[in-house]
């Protein structure tokens, strides 16, 4: 409904008073059963009701050591809110697309990583008006290793089970320069879980993981020395910068740089760091150039516009003069143009699967 009249000259109808309150009350129960969410994944309690099975609260309990009045109430919202199956006995279990979001961590679909960072990024909302006075905004670590922790678990199935088997044998000529021995930038790394994947399945490359966040380069770091793996390293990207001799066969960066305060100097970096026939894979947010269409063809919008806020612009305006382009800001449209003004003459979107992403293949 677009604000036509002003809000005096308009009558308060019933009718839509009690839809509205529907929507915003509604937004609160949405609130409420994520934090639920976030308790289930963080208690054990979906895998619990996965691998033996629905359950009663006193079974539940008995099972996991649990309250069984606390766990009762738990079951009971997520019963109410869907997330759960139960019948009559007040017997509660998961369906199968249940178990894949939200208990098998192996799966492509699993989702509940998402969840384990609510407290944290809920708890920035105490430093956000601050941000709203200022102009200035919170980088990542500002969720503490946890929110790293969070951050890792929600990109991870998907680097888990589709880039090398997926992704990687669809750039032409890539799967057989990392066979032979490549050299390889991930440049916004995280936790480094896709470069993980990566320096497993091609031993005779080298990886090379570029991030600013402390907890995520110490969770990157942990990450390798528990899979003993020597052909990977990873670097803060404010102390040492990529290297700007042409060296790399394949920069990645994934769902980073609309989070960036420089996106086009670093992609201007990513030039200067890759071979001139080096592959450079884009991962970034599915969107559109203009609000209305946002609005109108992503049913996520509101979920992506309230990230924004809570992450990605923020951390995208960390610094004075952030480019601040959000979680939505980085259109098909605006990184081709500038990927084209860094430097990158070959631009082409790929269809891989994916909830939220666009994949983009640049080649100088
Ligand atoms: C949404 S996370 C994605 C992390 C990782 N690529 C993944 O998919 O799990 C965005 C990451 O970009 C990093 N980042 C932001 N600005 C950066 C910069 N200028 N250079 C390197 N990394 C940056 C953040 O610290 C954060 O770890």
């Amino acid at each position: 409904m677009s604000p036509d009249q002003p809000t005096a000259e308009r009558s308060l109808d019933p009718e839509r008073l009690k839809a509205y309150g529907k929507l915003v009350f509604g937004a609160m129960g949405g609130a409420v059963t994520a934090a639920m969410i976030h308790l289930g994944d963080r208690l054990g309690l979906f895998r619990a009701l996965w691998k033996d099975g629905p359950a009663t609260s006193v079974e539940l309990a008995e099972r996991t050591g649990l309250d069984e009045r606390w766990l009762r109430e738990w079951l009971r919202q997520q019963g109410a809110a869907g997330v759960l199956e139960w019948d009559a006995d007040e017997r509660f279990g998961l369906s199968p697309e249940a178990v894949v979001t939200l208990a098998d961590e192996d799966h492509a679909a699993f989702g509940a990583g998402l969840f384990s960072q609510l407290p944290q990024t809920m708890a920035v909302l105490e430093r956000l008006p601050e941000a709203f006075r200022t102009g200035i905004g919170l980088s990542y670590d500002a969720f503490g290793p946890e929110g790293a922790r969070g951050q890792e678990r929600g990109f991870a199935p998907w680097y888990r089970n589709l880039l090398v088997p997926f992704a990687i044998p669809r750039l032409a000529g890539v799967k057989e320069r990392l066979e032979a021995g490549a050299e390889v930038a991930d440049v916004g790394c995280g936790g480094g879980v896709a470069l993980l994947e990566l320096a497993r399945a091609f031993p005779a490359s080298r990886f090379h993981g570029y991030d600013i966040s402390v907890h995520a380069l110490e969770r990157a770091e942990r990450n390798k020395t528990e899979a003993g793996l020597g052909n990977l390293h990873f670097h803060h990207a404010e102390e040492e910068e990529l290297p700007a001799d042409e060296r790399f066969d394949l920069v990645l960066t994934f769902d980073c740089l609309h989070d960036m305060t420089r996106p086009q100097a670093i992609m201007r970096a990513i030039r200067k760091a890759i071979r001139p026939d080096g592959v450079w894979l884009i991962a970034d947010v599915k969107a559109h150039p203009t609000y209305a269409e946002n609005v109108e063809r992503n049913p996520m919008s509101p979920l992506m516009y309230g990230f924004s806020v809570l992450t990605c612009m923020s951390s995208a305006l960390s610094e004075p003069g952030g480019a601040g382009l959000g979680t939505l800001g980085f259109h098909e449209d605006l990184a081709r143009e500038m990927a084209r003004e860094a430097g990158f003459g070959r631009f082409e979107r790929l269809e891989f699967p994916h909830p939220v992403n666009a994949f983009y293949e640049v080649r100088v």
